[in-house]
């Protein structure tokens, strides 16, 4: 009987030459895994070509509403973006991914997984880290990596084999693509110094021919969770397509960076995640009502090393589950409504309620009912400035007088 291979496939020419190459090189049976992050998939014909490529079975999961509130809703939560900028689009997809792996390869007596990344890339490290912590035992194969071929060399391969090869628009570029965003690399965009091409973006339209008039829209959570876009209730999935229509008609979510790659390579980035823009801002402008100072101030440092792990590929991992344990603890508060602002590329929190708001109107008011006890300020001051005004009466001792 011949080994089996579990071999997350995608329906492009990297798999597709994929399957075919282990199953030849291994005398596998090679199961085609294809699993539905919101990428908009023609299920129908990706079963074919991976049928036509050789897999012994292909098997298609539709994993939207798993991905989106197990792997996207802590994200957005957390606020964490990589570098301050990136909300973790692949990051975020490898690890359900790797889940499935394993899961499929358990269920099937597989003695392997594999899939189709270079060497060059985070995703490999992703995937594999992520088999490692769920089936340490299982093998990862990464054929892509392995073999060294130049696009031509796989196109021929393909062509030698019977493998349909995918004309894809926007050929030049590497895509991936999930319901909360997008990315784009390669091709022209591989000098940081040019703009990126509008035809490198499917989710927003550029902010100069965006619509012309402001749109405000209401989103609202509970305990963390949104539940409603301008009054109607939708499920998580919906929502999120929702908001990513919302503010990429008005050109919002365009991000154009240069990252730093766990591999160590600097590479220019494009992504496009509109949806992740609006919702992050509107979660932003509840919690920020809701949230007691240290607390907030603690949660951001905390978001920055929480997004740093997810994008090293270690979602796994016991510093996960005690920083997810952490952003649990805030997220509870979360349940109000933000008013956000779109408007040719920009996404502006412009007014948020909530119930457990902690602006007291009293403290804060310059007007009539302040509240504040003015006169404790002069004595806090005189206190927190003691170290200070001490250390300066120490050191300058002829400027300052105490
Ligand atoms: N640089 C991004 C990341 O590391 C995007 C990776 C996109 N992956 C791909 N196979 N095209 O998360």
């Amino acid at each position: 009987m011949n080994d089996t291979i579990v071999l997350a496939y995608s329906g492009g020419l990297d798999t597709s030459v994929a399957l075919r190459w282990l199953a030849d090189e291994y005398d596998a049976d090679v199961i085609a895994l294809l699993i539905d992050v919101g990428q908009g998939i023609d299920a129908e014909a990706v079963t074919a070509r991976a049928l036509a490529a050789g897999a012994s079975d292909v098997e298609v999961i539709d994993a939207r509403e798993e991905f989106a509130t197990d792997y996207v809703l802590p994200v957005l939560q957390a606020g964490a973006l990589y570098e301050g900028r990136y909300p973790l689009v692949s990051a975020l997809s490898r690890p359900l991914i790797g889940r499935h792996l394993v899961a499929v390869a358990r269920a099937r007596g597989a003695t392997a997984v594999a899939h189709g990344c270079t060497g060059k890339g985070n995703d490999q490290v992703r995937f594999e880290t992520a088999v490692a912590a769920l089936a340490p035992d299982l093998a990862v194969l990464a054929p892509v990596r392995d073999w060294g071929m130049t696009r031509e060399q796989e196109i021929a391969y393909a062509e030698q084999h019977g493998i349909e090869v995918p004309v894809k628009s926007g050929e030049a570029f590497s895509i991936d693509h999930n319901l909360w965003g997008r990315s784009i690399e390669a091709g022209p965009l591989e000098d940081p110094w040019v703009e990126a091409p509008e035809q490198a973006f499917a989710l927003t339209i550029s902010p100069e021919r965006a619509l012309p008039a402001p749109q405000v829209v209401e989103i609202e959570f509970e305990q963390g969770l949104p539940v409603a876009i301008d009054g109607e209730r939708l499920d998580l999935v919906s929502l999120i397509g929702r908001a990513g229509a919302l503010a990429g008609a008005h050109g919002v979510g365009r991000i154009d960076m240069i990252e730093n790659r766990l591999v160590g390579i600097k590479s220019r980035e494009i992504y496009e995640a509109p949806a992740a823009a609006l919702l992050m801002a509107a979660y932003g402008g509840v919690e920020e009502l809701v949230c007691e100072r240290d607390l907030a101030h603690t949660k951001q440092e905390l978001a920055l090393q929480y997004a740093t792990l997810i994008y090293n590929g270690l979602w796994y991992s016991p510093l996960w589950a005690a920083l997810q344990a952490f952003m649990q603890h805030v997220t509870g508060s979360v349940t109000g409504t933000a008013k956000v602002k779109l408007y040719r590329g920009s996404c502006a929190v412009v007014g948020r309620t909530a119930e457990g708001s902690l602006y007291d109107h009293g403290l804060a008011t310059y007007e009539e009912g302040d509240s504040f006890h003015h006169g404790a300020a002069a004595g806090f001051i005189h206190v927190w400035s003691l170290p200070t005004k001490t250390w300066a009466a120490a050191t300058q001792p002829d400027t300052v007088e105490v």
